[in-house]
């Protein structure tokens, strides 16, 4: 309820900001990132994958739609709050594909930097995802060039984009190669901020003005994580469980992101750019999950 409560704020403040179109706030709705976003990239791309089939989609859609969820994503509550149809994935689909509402870029495994930046980084990139945040921007270029109208200024001014999360990949690859942590938040962090930071720019000089961008998810709280950095000791964990130094870099990031979001408006005046705090609203669901429809009976 908490949740849907704050979402109907978020929208109704988002819908003050934009010119008003009949019955939704904004025309159309366009989206880059990894699996917190993806609606069907990665799944119309790679066939047969882990996300082909159930328990993936089971709450709601009922069947796999190449969503990394059981149900919905947090860019399909935006576009049902804003009125408007659930964001189409760009790839696949086949010929005559109408995005005029708006189109998600956004695949699953991406990274912000691209490969070649991850490996001056030091990472081997044999098994990333090589579809980084640049990729996602020039399919978003292809598609304006191939679809004029999408292309009018007016019409990308009144939409609403989501940046994001994207970043996150790039943590979990430097994690996952036991860079660390200090040279993650020295030299990843700030090629994460710089990338995002140079795709908002791009964005607003095809005319884009609305903008999302989400931080990252309290890192310290995902299991993976739990596992591969399990220690025993005081002071390791906090009182959810999270691995606490895992949840500060998580922080430092976000005052990073949050930064660079300040910058860019300040140069860009005429944008609305609005930082999404996905660690302070995962932090609420890691808190009091039964507040949020816990199903489980955990030990
Ligand atoms: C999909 O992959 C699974 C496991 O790898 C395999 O058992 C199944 O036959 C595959 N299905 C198709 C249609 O290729
Ligand atoms: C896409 O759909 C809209 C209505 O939502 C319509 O006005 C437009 O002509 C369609 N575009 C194409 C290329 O079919
Ligand atoms: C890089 O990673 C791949 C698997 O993702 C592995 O097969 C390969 O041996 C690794 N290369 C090096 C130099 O460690």
């Amino acid at each position: 309820m908490a949740f849907n409560a704050n979402l109907l704020l978020v929208t109704a403040f988002l819908c003050l900001l934009s010119v008003h179109h009949g019955s939704a706030c904004f025309p159309a709705i366009f989206s880059f990132g990894d699996s917190l976003q993806d609606t069907g990239n990665f799944i119309n791309t790679f066939a047969n994958t882990t996300i082909s089939k159930l328990p993936w989609g089971i709450t709601y859609f009922h069947k796999a739609t190449g969503r990394y969820s059981d149900g919905r994503l947090i860019i399909d509550f935006i576009a049902q709050a804003l009125g408007l149809p659930l964001v189409p994935p760009y790839r696949g689909g086949g010929r005559g594909r109408n995005f005029s509402r708006g189109a998600n870029f956004a695949f699953g495994g991406a990274t912000a930097q691209d490969l070649n930046t991850l490996a001056g980084l030091g990472l081997n990139v044999t098994g990333i995802m090589n579809m980084p945040l640049q990729v996602q921007i020039d399919w978003f270029q292809d598609l304006l060039k191939s679809v004029p109208s999408l292309a009018d200024r007016t019409f990308l001014g009144n939409s609403l984009f989501i940046m994001g999360e994207i970043g996150g990949n790039d943590f979990n690859a430097a994690l996952s190669q036991d860079k660390p942590i200090e040279n993650i938040k020295d030299a990843f962090v700030p090629g994460v901020v710089r990338t995002i930071s140079s795709g908002i720019t791009t964005l607003i000089a095809l005319g884009a003005k609305n903008f999302i961008v989400p931080g990252n998810l309290p890192i310290g709280c995902v299991p993976a994580w739990l596992s591969k950095y399990k220690r025993s000791g005081p002071g390791y964990y906090d009182a959810n469980g999270c691995i606490i130094w895992l949840n500060d870099f998580s922080q430092y990031y976000a005052s990073k992101l949050q930064d660079e979001l300040n910058k860019l408006k300040r140069d860009h005046r005429e944008a609305n750019i609005y930082y999404a705090d996905y660690y302070g609203a995962g932090m609420r669901l890691f808190s009091d999950p039964k507040q949020f429809g816990e199903l489980l009976n955990l030990p």
